[in-house]
């Protein structure tokens, strides 16, 4: 059991992490906040700032929208006061996780992902093939009132072929370790906004500095 004095909804997830290797908080972040983070999201999507995801990185790069169908937007320090108050949150839970399970967690990535109705993402790991670094998934969802009938569940593949679906409710987070869980969306019947982030160690492979 851990012993140190980090917050109890930390604590369940470093737990979880630990256990079963995911976990799914329903009640993670005050509505306010998530409000907030929303109205970012929709704000920068009516700026036109969000573009259309791709799958894979650096030169290879591709936009492939039978695999994914978001528009997605980096979430930087400094851009805005919900997003550095969700990104202090984030370091004292890379912070927690660090001390009470050694994960060696040195930086977060963190992007809004916008799902337009109809729109999805294929069956898929976190870890791309050639950077094994993404070591942990955080995913706050950021839909007010979000409706068992309106789809957009995360699926996560669990072992012994049983899955796990989470409705992406307002202010709950989904948590799992990025190379242990192949996930998907499914398609929703409304806009599906959400805060997607990877704890990354540094990359080891040194491929990856030419
Ligand atoms: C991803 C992803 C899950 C979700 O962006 O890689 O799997 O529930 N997102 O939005
Ligand atoms: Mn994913």
């Amino acid at each position: 059991m851990p012993t140190s004095s980090a917050h109890p909804l930390l604590l369940r997830i470093v737990d979880d992490l630990a256990g079963p290797g995911w976990s799914q908080q329903s009640i993670f972040l005050p509505p306010a906040l998530t409000a907030e983070l929303a109205a970012e999201c929709r704000a920068r999507a009516d700026a036109g700032e969000l573009t259309p995801a791709a799958i894979g990185r650096g030169g290879r790069q591709l936009v492939q929208e039978g695999v994914r169908g978001d528009y997605t937007a980096w979430l930087e320090p400094g851009q805005c006061a919900p997003g550095d108050a969700w990104l202090a949150l984030m370091e004292s839970l890379r912070q927690t996780l660090n001390r009470e399970l050694f994960l060696g967690l040195e930086e977060l990535e963190c992007h809004f992902a916008l799902y337009p109705p109809g729109a999805f993402y294929r069956r898929h790991f976190d870890r791309f093939r050639d950077d094994d670094s993404r070591t942990v998934t955080v995913v706050l969802y950021l839909n007010e009132a979000w409706q068992p009938d309106e789809g957009g569940e995360l699926r996560l593949y669990l072992p012994g072929g049983r899955a796990h679906d989470m409705m992406p409710q307002g202010g709950s987070l989904a948590c799992f370790m990025s190379a242990s869980f192949p996930h998907e969306v499914l398609p929703a019947t409304r806009e599906r906004l959400s805060l997607t982030g990877w704890f990354r160690r540094r990359a080891d492979n040194p491929l990856d500095t030419l």
